[in-house]
């Protein structure tokens, strides 16, 4: 049996039915959801519960996974997992002022997966067990019509002088925006800034979109605050509400996206309500730039 794809905004965010994705399925219903991820940058599947081993499985068939931060390992199970849960390992929600709920703020900006990582990841495999009655969605705004409708100019800088330009990324600059200076300066040496191009491409679809963010610090060469500007302008564009898609989790929901192709945040809930997900992510094959 073929998944169905229904799409949720044009060619934008999709639901895919029609699949057990605790089950092995077959590498032509694999290549179907494939593609369906890869046309819609996001991509919905309900009623899966899917546990971690089988989670892994999915992912590994987009490719072998990342590492995630250890930070990100809290509580985890397998070390490939990224917790994304404000319950700790006692089962008891966790304070608000929390180290680790801190850190988690970070997931409210809009971002892109690993872009502060000299490889950056491809997608991300998000599983619903627990979630608040209301808020905590995840938001998903489309990167590629973003590109392809921003025409510029920035200031006295025309759309296409910006093809080129490349920007560091640093995950110290993004979490400073909302968590404070929360790393260790062991946690700061092991970090590094990579470089990143403003403009990245899919390599499955062709299709670009500016690879902006919180991670997006500025841009090499500008002066800082020029640069800051540019980000925050490419990024506002892209998340116009006409462009974005609100996910309202239920138990059991599994939605993966394309960083390379959506940017994404968390909304914030009741902090008393428990909210548990687990992450897999799929690492990506090399860094963007030469080196
Ligand atoms: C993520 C993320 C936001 C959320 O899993 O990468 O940013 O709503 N999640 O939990
Ligand atoms: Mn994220």
């Amino acid at each position: 049996m073929a998944p169905n794809v229904n799409s949720l905004m044009g060619d934008f965010a999709a639901v895919i039915s029609n699949v057990d994705l605790n089950a092995t399925f077959s590498n032509h219903e694999f290549e179907v959801i494939h593609n369906a991820v890869d046309a819609h940058g996001v991509a919905v599947f309900r009623d899966q519960f899917l546990e971690d081993d089988a989670l892994v499985a999915f992912a590994e068939r987009f490719g072998p996974m990342e590492t995630p931060l250890a930070r990100d390992q809290y509580g985890g199970i397998d070390k490939r997992i990224t917790m994304l849960a404000n319950v700790s390992d006692n089962g008891q929600v966790m304070a608000v002022d929390d180290e680790h709920a801190i850190f988690m703020k970070g997931n409210l900006l809009w971002h892109s997966d690993s872009s502060y990582k000299p490889v950056p990841c491809t997608y991300s495999i998000l599983a619903a067990h627990e979630v608040p009655a209301s808020g905590g969605e995840t938001e998903f705004a489309d990167a590629r019509a973003c590109y392809d409708d921003w025409q510029g100019p920035f200031g006295e800088t025309e759309k296409d002088e910006l093809e080129d330009l490349v920007c560091e990324h640093s995950i110290i600059y993004s979490r400073s925006l909302i968590s404070g200076d929360i790393f260790s300066d062991e946690e700061k040496a092991a970090f590094s800034t990579p470089r990143q191009p403003l403009v990245r491409v899919h390599p499955r679809t062709g299709r670009k979109v500016y690879y902006v963010g919180s991670h997006c610090s500025h841009v090499i060469g500008w002066p800082l605050e020029k640069g800051r500007a540019l980000v925050r302008e490419l990024t506002g564009f892209c998340i116009r509400p006409e462009c974005v898609y609100s996910h309202k989790w239920h138990p059991g929901d599994v939605v993966i996206w394309d960083n390379r192709s959506v940017l994404h945040r968390g909304r914030t809930y009741d902090p008393t309500a428990r909210r548990i997900m687990h992450r897999a992510t799929v690492a990506g094959d090399g860094p963007l730039l030469p080196a």
